[in-house]
């Protein structure tokens, strides 16, 4: 069968379609039926079903004899190690995590919180939590006290597990005393931490509170894989909306399970056995389903990278990473590629490897530019694949089925809808556009099994958010455009998120962080577009009246301020200060007449503008650090 069969078959039976993808699922109790749809227009899959992701992920393949193959290869550039855990060893360690968790009261249901950099504890502390049934919320290193804290306050965890240390080049990311921070701020206070203590910096625990992974887990009984309900959450991630209060992304169980499964065959073209690589980080939701779940719940090995993709030691690191490891599908983000382009054009590094068993590179995260995916096709020899999706879905809405059939390759497109994703243009009214016209991306309701049900503790927001705009259905914050063939454009961010290195991140977020400077009276933050990280963000501040600093050192404050409250993946390195913002009468300030001034495009000043003569101090201010007009 091809693409445009399998399509099919799930549009005229969506229910048998998922019914026979979760056959590929070691269910406890198998569900009666795929769709739950009592409660719509908020869907659940798989809801009387019983079934443990670490089952699926660990133990069922000890029990089918891949007990001595690698289920997880740890290579760490930053810290000069490698090693490897077989699934027998990984069956082990979690089930001791599980158990010791256990043994201080985590449940079925509870939250564990986990701030870990790359390493393999991360994955195991996330298996540990779903062989429980516990709900985990993996946050990224790179957000600071602040933002873990937020968290905590809403996820409102029974522990924390974390690291003491994370590993930047030229740094050591001190994680206990954020983590110290975060519970200090926080309202919610959680019964106990678990600090996993890394050579490189061992941390002072709080007597009581606070235990060591090792010791922790001494004399313990192992746990056994509890089974849960398919609609049971099996985690909350928290990503970056409109406002500074992140949404808290809920994934359930049974839907997580199969849809992750599907994907590894249909999508990235790997058997159970073969060697599986996404170059991302645990706390994103790549690193969720494909550094982790993705690969396990298939049986394939996964690699976990602690490193950058140059300078940890050079720009041939994924090259050696691919051909040591003979990794067979590779995911990254392009603004990966392009750090390596950017040292090395003409791929000098990859001469020193065989890169020959890699089959296909897949892109995802960010748009990914026609320049760096010719540059990797060229330089790697294998297609390139863009796939599109986000949080919220869990696994792509459209990509090249290569599994099923690899569709013709368009540059710009990350191809078709997948089996699951009814996808429309839809104008400003609902109304379906005609092909190659410019809209809103929505999907039809329902939306396929792995993607959120709701927001945690937050059903309003979660329907404001995603449903309302255009009832039946779900909006994805993205507009582009269809061509005749159906492939997709995606073109911007209908909302105030943007994209910083495959990082999601809110400009609302950093705007509520300057406005709590004292001196700043008003401000905008606004993604302008980098050539190596795609976009980066850029604030404009207005002044108090009355104060009468040098400006450098406002802007100095402002850039350090949210770094300390965003952290440093915010990357907020560019603030200036500005007289006045330009503003539609109604006061609406005009951030997208703004970035284009930055990227020096053309444009046409709303009709509603208060004042034009802003938009010249807007260009002088840009021009001033390195932006708008040449
Ligand atoms: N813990 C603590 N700090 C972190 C961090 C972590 N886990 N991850 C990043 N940071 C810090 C970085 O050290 C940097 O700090 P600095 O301002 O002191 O230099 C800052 O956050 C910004 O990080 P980033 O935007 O990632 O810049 P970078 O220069 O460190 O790396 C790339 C740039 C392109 C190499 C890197 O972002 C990358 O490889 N991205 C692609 C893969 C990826 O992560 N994708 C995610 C979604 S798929
Ligand atoms: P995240 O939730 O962090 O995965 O970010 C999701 C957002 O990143 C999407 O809504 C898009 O705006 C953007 N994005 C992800 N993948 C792509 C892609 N292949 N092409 C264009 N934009 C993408």
């Amino acid at each position: 069968m091809g693409y445009k069969d399998v399509y099919e078959s799930w549009q005229q039976d969506p229910d048998a379609f998922w019914m026979s993808a979760a056959d590929a699922i070691d269910w406890d109790r198998k569900p009666t039926k795929a769709l739950f749809d009592d409660n719509a227009p908020i869907y659940e899959w798989y809801s009387d079903g019983l079934v443990n992701t670490c089952w699926n992920a660990v133990d069922r393949h000890v029990e089918a004899g891949r007990g001595d193959q690698a289920a997880i290869i740890h290579d760490s550039p930053v810290t000069h190690t490698k090693h490897e855990i077989t699934y027998a060893e990984l069956r082990d360690r979690v089930a001791s995590l599980a158990g010791a968790l256990r043994a201080r009261g985590i449940e079925k249901g509870d939250r564990v919180i986990i701030y870990m950099p790359m390493v393999p504890e991360a994955l195991e502390a996330m298996l540990a939590c779903a062989r429980l049934g516990a709900v985990h919320s993996v946050v990224f290193g790179g957000f600071a006290s602040n933002e873990l804290a937020v968290r905590i306050d809403d996820a409102k965890p029974k522990a924390i597990i974390a690291a003491s240390c994370g590993i930047e080049p030229g740094r050591v990311v001190h994680y206990k005393p954020l983590v110290d921070g975060a519970i200090e701020q926080a309202t919610h206070k959680p019964e106990f931490c678990v600090i996993f203590q890394r050579e490189q910096e061992v941390a002072r625990l709080i007597e009581g509170r606070d235990f060591d992974w090792h010791g922790f887990q001494y004399g313990v009984e192992p746990a056994d894989c509890v089974p849960v309900e398919g609609n049971h959450p099996a985690y909350i991630l928290y990503t970056s909306g409109t406002t500074g209060a992140p949404k808290g992304v809920v994934r359930a169980t049974g839907g997580h399970l199969v849809a992750l499964n599907w994907t590894m065959k249909n999508i990235y073209n790997v058997d159970p056995g073969e060697v599986f690589w996404a170059a991302s980080d645990v706390g994103w939701v790549v690193g969720h389903s494909y550094i982790c779940y993705a690969p396990l719940i298939h049986g394939n090995t996964t690699v976990v990278f602690e490193g950058k993709p140059m300078g940890t030691p050079d720009a041939g690191t994924f090259w050696r990473v691919i051909s040591e490891h003979n990794v067979r599908s590779f995911f990254t983000a392009p603004t990966a590629l392009r750090a390596i382009k950017r040292e090395d054009p003409n791929g000098e590094c990859l001469k020193d490897y065989d890169i020959s068993g890699l089959r296909a590179l897949y892109l995802a995260g960010e748009r990914a530019d026609p320049d760096t995916i010719e540059w990797a096709q060229r330089i790697m020899g294998v297609p390139v694949y863009d796939h599109w999706w986000q949080t919220e879905t869990g696994w792509t809405i459209a990509g090249n089925p290569t599994g099923i059939e690899a569709m013709p390759v368009k540059i710009g497109s990350p191809t078709v809808a997948m089996p699951g994703y009814d996808v429309q243009i839809l104008d400003e009214a609902g109304h379906p556009v005609a092909p190659g016209t410019l809209g809103a991306i929505a999907v039809k309701l329902p939306l396929p099994p792995g993607t959120l049900p709701t927001l945690w503790h937050a059903e309003d927001r979660f329907r404001k958010s995603y449903l309302t705009t255009f009832p039946g259905y779900y909006e994805t914050g993205d507009a582009g455009m269809m061509d005749e063939d159906g492939y997709l454009y995606i073109m911007a961010r209908t909302d105030d998120v943007i994209n910083v290195a495959g990082h999601r991140l809110s400009t609302g977020a950093m705007e509520e962080v300057l406005a709590g400077h004292p001196d700043v009276a008003e401000c905008a933050v606004i993604g302008v577009t980098d050539q190596l990280k795609g976009q980066l963000p850029v604030g404009f501040v207005c002044l108090t009246k009355g104060v009468d600093r040098p400006h450098s050192e406002v802007t100095a404050e402002c850039v350090k301020l949210v770094r300390d409250k965003i952290g440093p993946v915010a990357a907020f390195k560019l603030a200036v200060v500005v007289d006045r913002l330009p503003k539609t009468r109604s006061g609406k300030i005009l951030r997208a007449t703004m970035v284009k001034i930055a990227d020096n495009q053309e444009f046409r000043p709303p009709a509603t503008i208060d004042d034009p003569a802003i938009l010249d101090e807007i260009r002088d201010a840009l021009e001033g650090i390195g932006y708008g007009p040449k």
